[in-house]
């Protein structure tokens, strides 16, 4: 049995195709194939949420998956959405973007890529939620530095400007 596979995605708006080993994690795909450094690995054991982005296949809307624990290989097809994909044509920050830089929503800043995302996937899903519902979307996304309080300050800011996509 052939250990490699072929590979289509669409990363960021740019289709890749190429061929894989099949235990290839998407993460280290993303990273070391298609260059998406800003898709970081904060752990072995698919606990931080780091690595987190947008992922569709089919009709499905996108969903925040972590990237360390799917294979390339079962995205085949999929469409993604890495932080670095975020930002608009022109460079502008995504208002998710924007509230984090300007609440101070990080410190080290290796968990804000993950954040980032699972905050854009939270309030695609639920545009106006309460402290507790950004606590909870947010809870498989670890952060060693900033205690969270900014972090919820910044979904909420980017909340209120009414963010869906
Ligand atoms: S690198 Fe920690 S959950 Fe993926
Ligand atoms: S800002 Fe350092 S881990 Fe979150």
């Amino acid at each position: 049995m052939s250990s490699t596979s072929k590979l289509s995605v669409t990363v960021d708006g740019e289709q890749y195709v190429d061929t894989v080993e099949v235990r290839t994690l998407l993460v280290h795909y993303l990273r070391e194939t298609v260059g998406k450094v800003g898709t970081v690995i904060g752990c072995d054991t698919s606990n931080c949420g780091s690595c987190t982005v947008l992922l569709s296949t089919g009709d499905e809307p996108a969903r925040s998956v972590k990237s360390c624990s799917v294979l390339a290989v079962q995205a085949d097809g999929a469409t993604i959405t890495t932080v670095e994909g975020l930002a608009g044509p022109d460079g502008s920050l995504h208002p998710v973007q924007r509230a984090f830089h300007e609440l101070h929503g990080l410190q080290c800043g290796f968990c804000t890529p993950g954040m980032i995302m699972s905050a854009v996937d939270l309030l695609r899903d639920n545009p106006h939620p309460t402290d507790d519902e950004i606590r909870d979307g947010l809870s498989g996304n670890l952060c060693r530095c900033t205690g969270y309080q900014n972090i919820v300050r910044a979904v909420r800011a980017a909340a209120a400007e009414e963010v869906t996509s």
